[in-house]
C-alpha cells in the first residue's frame, strides 16, 4: 500500500454546501456538490491522515477510510468542526451559506391567497474557517481554504487569506466560461503568503487531482 506521509496527523475537512432551512419543508443552500472536499478527505485518508469529513447534504458516497458528520446548517457544521479540535490540519472546502433564516418557520408556510409574500430576514452566519483560523491554542497547524473567484482571482484570494488568518488559500477561477461548479475541473493558484514568491500555480487538473497535488504540498509541508 505504500508510504503513509500524514501517519499520526489528525485532519478535518469540511466539504459540501449547507442547508439554511426556512420552513420544514424549504431552505437555502449554496450550490455545491461536494467533490472536492471529499476528494481531499479520501486523499487525506490515503496518506495515513486520520480524518474527519464534516459534510452539509450531498450525493456523494462516504469516501473510503475516512469519519463522516453529516451537518444540514453552518451552525451545525461549525460546531463538528469545533469538536474535532484540536487537529493538525483543516480544509475547508464547503460552500457554507453566509446566511441563515432569523425565524425559522416551526410549520410550512402556507399561501395566504390575498398575495401576501412572506418575507425573510437573515441572521450572518458564522465564517467556519475565519473561526478555527483563531482558535487559539486549538488552532490547527495548517488551515487551508478556498475562494473562489471570478475576476482579480490572485488578488482577492490573497485578501482573503489575511482577512481569514489561514495558512494557504487554493484560488480558483470559477468564471462562468470555466464550468467548475459541479464540474470535475479546477484550475488552482495556490497563495501560501503574503510574499506571491511563495504561490503555486497549478495547470487545469480533475478535482481528484487537485486532491492529490494539496496532499503532497501538506506532505512536503510537513517533511520539511
Ligand atoms: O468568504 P468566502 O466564502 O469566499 O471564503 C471561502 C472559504 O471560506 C472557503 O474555504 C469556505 O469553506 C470558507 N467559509 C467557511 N465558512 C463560511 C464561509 C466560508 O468556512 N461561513
Amino acid at each position: 500500500d505504500g508510504p503513509k506521509p500524514l501517519a499520526g496527523k489528525k485532519a478535518v475537512v469540511t466539504s459540501g454546501p449547507t442547508h439554511e432551512p426556512i420552513d420544514p419543508v424549504r431552505f437555502i443552500a449554496n450550490r455545491s456538490s461536494g467533490k472536492q472536499g471529499h476528494a481531499i478527505a479520501a486523499e487525506l485518508a490515503r496518506a495515513g491522515a486520520d480524518v474527519t469529513l464534516v459534510s452539509g447534504p450531498v450525493t456523494l458516497p462516504n469516501p473510503a477510510g475516512v469519519r463522516v458528520v453529516q451537518v444540514e446548517t453552518a451552525q451545525e457544521m461549525l460546531a463538528a468542526v469545533q469538536g474535532q479540535l484540536p487537529a493538525d490540519i483543516a480544509v475547508c472546502a464547503a460552500a457554507v451559506a453566509d446566511w441563515r433564516v432569523l425565524h425559522r418557520a416551526d410549520q410550512k408556510l402556507k399561501k395566504t391567497g390575498d398575495g401576501v409574500i412572506p418575507a425573510l430576514q437573515f441572521a450572518e452566519n458564522p465564517d467556519i474557517l475565519a473561526t478555527i483560523s483563531t482558535a487559539g491554542p486549538n488552532r490547527p497547524s495548517l488551515v487551508v481554504g478556498f475562494a473562489a473567484e471570478t475576476e482579480n482571482v490572485v488578488d482577492h484570494a490573497r485578501a482573503k487569506r489575511d482577512r481569514k488568518g489561514c495558512d494557504w488559500i487554493l484560488a480558483n477561477n470559477v468564471g462562468p466560461e470555466t464550468g467548475t461548479f459541479g464540474g470535475d475541473n479546477n484550475e488552482i493558484h495556490l497563495i501560501g503568503g503574503s510574499d506571491p514568491a511563495r504561490d503555486e500555480i497549478w495547470p487545469r487538473q480533475s478535482k481528484t487531482a487537485v486532491a492529490r497535488s494539496l496532499v503532497a504540498r501538506i506532505t512536503r509541508h510537513f517533511n520539511s
